[in-house]
């Protein structure tokens, strides 16, 4: 099959902030305790207790902002059970993933310094379900305030001098639901008392976030616009990509033994979002025509059923060639409403859900999430370009899809990167590019290639390579065409100078 793409000089002016290449992390199954942190006494290598392997992993695909601590979990977590020594620190039960005990060893001088170890902007999210306007008002008072104060001086005798800068601060977390099954007009109430309280302190201004709906809910957004849209910068979404044959949430589909036709599912599920953003940036226009409240997907990704014999309260899943294509389709949609979209976060960062990093033990795998992540770095902070593509579809079962998807852009050093999806499940690709009215010097191309064999190629403790991205060979270019084969099931990332 052809697919021709037509990218053109015009760049809209579409600036994709990096922060569309966020990420999660919540207490939840493993994702800090053996996925973030160890703590300095672990055998696993660690720096100052983080596991090292993969804080730099992270460092490499340049996480912009980190999102914690949930999720779920941020409306019964009370950030004073996280200061101070250790053996102080009282225990909780984690109630929402596994009933675990969670001994508060990882708090908020373990998540600030963490983020300065990435060079990450922290994202707080703050409790409203079970917390008290008081507590989220001294938190910010004791992570920010430079003079001195009761919640100042505790911050410095728990050994940091500094305020730390906090920009993004969430009042809630899926407030409809797991924090504290509220109705929109009644949220959008308490979302206002909260964030009154929720202070700037001299420099730190707080970008504040309000809980937004969970992909489907029109109404939510509605209201909220209306009645507090004047309080927030930012309003989340949350949408996740899931599938069960019988519509239950308990039988959803295994990551792994994919057939076309789920593949299709999925892969269907997936580029919902760009409806979903469409549908809730409708409803924001009509308030925000200026578009000065920014919409923050603050949860996005794949939920499959967890792995056998795993704990199913800690959202283990295995993660494939399938989550690959499914992160770069979300980000083509994320650059394409890049006027809207400032910030999406995928959940999760380490063993949960859609991780980019699994971790065992002392082991760990990069999966093919996080190789699009990396392959996909040079977008972060590029101006979006006007693309055109003309493909062919397929259909599956019912399922019809595009059979190519891109999104192309330019960085600040004038190198154009286009980034190509092959959707189709078994047949290769043939694309001509033409890159039009682009002070392009000479027209080097060179790419990378992610390429399934399967439908659900991944990576496994025992074999961490077993895919990985791959030089891609066989470009050729002549005027301002470039025409590549795309094998099927791939993603991958052309750089043209
Ligand atoms: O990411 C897992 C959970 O999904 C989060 O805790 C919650 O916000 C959402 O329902």
């Amino acid at each position: 099959m052809n697919s021709t793409i037509v990218i053109t000089g015009d760049d809209k002016g579409l600036h994709i902030n990096k922060n569309i290449y966020g990420h999660f992390s919540e207490h939840l199954g493993r994702c800090i305790y053996g996925g973030i942190w160890t703590g300095k006494d672990s055998k696993i290598p660690n720096v100052e207790g983080y596991r090292q392997d993969v804080l730099e992993a992270l460092q490499r695909i340049k996480v912009p902002v980190l999102r914690w601590p949930g999720g779920c979990f941020a409306d019964e977590y009370h950030w004073k059970d996280g200061i101070g020594p250790y053996e102080k620190r009282p225990s909780m039960i984690n109630t929402h993933w596994g009933g675990v005990v969670e001994n508060n060893h990882f708090g908020t001088h373990e998540f600030m310094r963490y983020c300065e170890l990435l060079g990450a902007e922290p994202y707080i999210n703050g409790n409203v379900g079970s917390g008290t306007v008081r507590e989220m008002s001294e938190w910010v008072e004791y992570m920010t305030f430079d003079g001195d104060s009761p919640m100042s001086r505790e911050r410095k005798t728990n050994g940091r001098d500094k305020p730390w800068k906090v920009k993004y601060f969430g009042v809630g977390n899926e407030n409809w639901g797991c924090g504290g099954n509220m109705r929109p007009e009644y949220y959008a109430d308490v979302y206002r008392q909260y964030q009154t309280y929720v202070r700037s302190y001299g420099e730190n201004k707080v970008f504040k976030i309000a809980c937004g709906t969970s992909g489907h809910d029109m109404y939510w957004t509605e209201v909220l616009m209306k009645q507090a849209g004047k309080f927030f910068n930012g309003l989340s979404m949350h949408n996740y990509t899931w599938f069960s044959e019988d519509g239950t949430w308990d039988n959803k589909l295994q990551a792994t033994g994919l057939t076309e036709r789920t593949w299709a599912i999925i892969l269907t599920k997936a580029v919902e979002m760009d409806r979903l953003i469409t549908a809730h940036s409708t409803i924001m226009d009509m308030y925000d025509p200026e578009k000065k409240v920014e919409m923050i997907v603050d949860e996005w990704g794949t939920w499959f059923k967890t792995e056998p014999g795993t704990n199913p309260g800690f959202l283990y899943q295995q993660n494939t060639i399938c989550d690959a294509l499914v992160a770069a389709l979300h980000f083509h949609i994320f650059h394409k409403h890049a006027d809207r979209v400032k910030m999406a976060n995928i959940a999760q960062t380490v063993n949960v859900l859609q991780a980019v990093i699994l971790t065992e033990g002392d082991k760990m795998v990069k999966t093919p999430t996080y190789h699009v992540f990396e392959m996909f770095t040079p977008h972060q902070d590029a101006q979006a370009l006007s693309i055109n593509v003309e493909t062919g579809n397929w259909t599956t079962d019912g399922y019809t899809l595009p059979s190519v998807d891109a999104s192309a852009s330019k960085d600040k050093n004038g190198t154009i990167h286009i980034s190509l999806v092959n959707l189709h499940p078994s047949e290769q690709q043939k694309i001509t590019i033409d890159v039009r009215g682009l002070a392009v010097k000479g027209f080097g191309v060179k790419g990378k290639i992610l390429a399934g064999n399967s439908l659900d190629q991944h990576n496994t403790f025992d074999n961490p390579e077993n895919l990985v991205p791959q030089n891609f060979t066989g470009i050729s270019s002549e005027g301002t065409k470039i025409s590549v084969t795309l094998p099927a099931r791939s993603v991958s990332m052309l750089e043209v100078k």
